[in-house]
């Protein structure tokens, strides 16, 4: 009996056929368990014989059907890794790759463009006080060019939400403690600031751009509330109007790789230059693959061809170089900002503003960045 119970557990196939083999044996109503059973009705010299003979052979079954199972379980476990396996050897899925963003694209490129005309990149915080974004530019408190910016203030430490704003004016610089009860903070509606700090960090002269974001309350197809400029600001002794023609000429010739683009100069209006100067770019239709298409070059006022407005610019205001710790009478300089977002649509053909903080790959893809 022991030996056909053996085998059998030997060629359980699964566990419930060992299952039911332990069943058989061990179970309530097994043939081992009805063999320890009848130890109850023995002599003791009967038991005495019997016990440790009867126990032996449950012992050996036990042992049988336990390893058996762990046969069983260690066939499941090699079954498995083996239908389970990976071909190494197969080529990898594509994965979908990043890309560089047209907005970090064109920054560099900027950055490079300029670093060849000897310019150093500088940053500033975009959290800001009213001092830097404001005061220091020559818009003092009540000065009209505040109102268009549209400006992000922060509530006063303190102060009710609602506040008017006007009760926390940037009319002093801060002094360490820039988030003191005198300065209003703000995010900065221009790279503009920059100009002030570069200047007081670093006196002059100076050659600096700075790119970064900037922040005002708008928002439509041709504006976001967040976007991007770059500020170019050069400081030295006799600088004068020539400088900055030359110098934004040859930074659109290098970004938009033509030799024909034109600039035209208007008179404008910044608190913060003297003169100032709006720079338009001259722009033509060609045709290309049958479909017109407008592309920057050539003189605007020529037949067919017509003028954009791209930049603000001028002539440091002598009290804004004031205001930063120079001498207007040793130092002179000029600056000027343009939009980033709207260079990179320019360069690459993008029409729609918004798309760009939209993060779909797709756009980035359609548009020849990245995969
Ligand atoms: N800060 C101005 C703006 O955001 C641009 C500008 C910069 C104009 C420097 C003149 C000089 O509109």
């Amino acid at each position: 009996k022991l030996e056909a119970a053996l085998a059998a557990i030997a060629g359980a196939q699964d566990g419930d056929a060992l299952e039911a083999e332990r069943i058989a044996a061990l179970g309530k109503q097994g043939w081992v368990s009805a063999l320890l059973k009848t130890l109850g009705g023995m002599s003791p010299d009967q038991r005495q014989a019997e016990g440790p003979r009867i126990q032996a052979l449950r012992a050996s079954v036990a042992g049988a059907i336990e390893s058996r199972k762990g046969e069983l379980e260690k066939a499941a476990l090699e079954q498995q890794l083996a239908s389970e396996v990976q071909d190494l050897t197969l080529p990898a899925p594509a994965a979908p790759r990043g890309s560089v963003h047209p907005v970090s694209q064109v920054m560099d490129e900027l950055a490079e463009i300029f670093a060849d005309m000897g310019f150093a990149v500088a940053t500033g915080p975009e959290i800001e006080d009213d001092w830097h974004n404001f005061t220091a530019l020559n818009m003092p408190e009540s000065h009209p060019a505040r109102a268009m910016h549209d400006t992000f203030y922060f509530p006063r430490e303190g102060a009710e939400e609602n506040s008017h704003p006007a009760s926390n004016i940037g009319d002093t610089p801060p002094n360490g403690d820039a988030v003191g009860a005198n300065t209003r903070m703000l995010l900065r509606t221009h790279t503009s600031p920059v100009q002030i700090r570069s200047m007081v960090a670093h006196g002059a002269p100076l050659r600096i751009i700075a790119p970064g974001r900037v922040y005002r309350s708008d928002s439509d197809a041709t504006h976001t509330p967040m976007f991007h400029q770059v500020e170019g600001l050069v400081i030295d002794r006799g600088i004068h109007l020539g400088h900055l023609k030359w110098t934004l000429e040859t930074f659109l010739k290098a970004f938009f790789e033509r030799d024909d683009i034109v600039l035209r100069l208007r008179p404008s209006y910044f608190p913060f230059t003297e003169p100032s100067v709006e720079v338009d770019v001259g722009w033509q239709d060609v045709n290309a693959n049958g479909a017109r298409r407008r592309v920057l070059g050539g003189d605007g006022d020529a037949p067919g061809h017509g003028w954009m407005e791209l930049l603000g610019s001028g002539m440091v205001n002598a009290r804004v170089l004031e205001f930063a710790g120079l001498d207007p009478e040793q130092w002179q300089g000029f600056a000027f900002g343009v939009g980033v977002d709207r260079l990179a649509m320019l360069k690459y053909g993008m029409d729609d503003l918004r798309a760009f903080f939209d993060g779909d790959g797709r756009w980035l893809a359609h548009y020849g960045f990245g995969a």
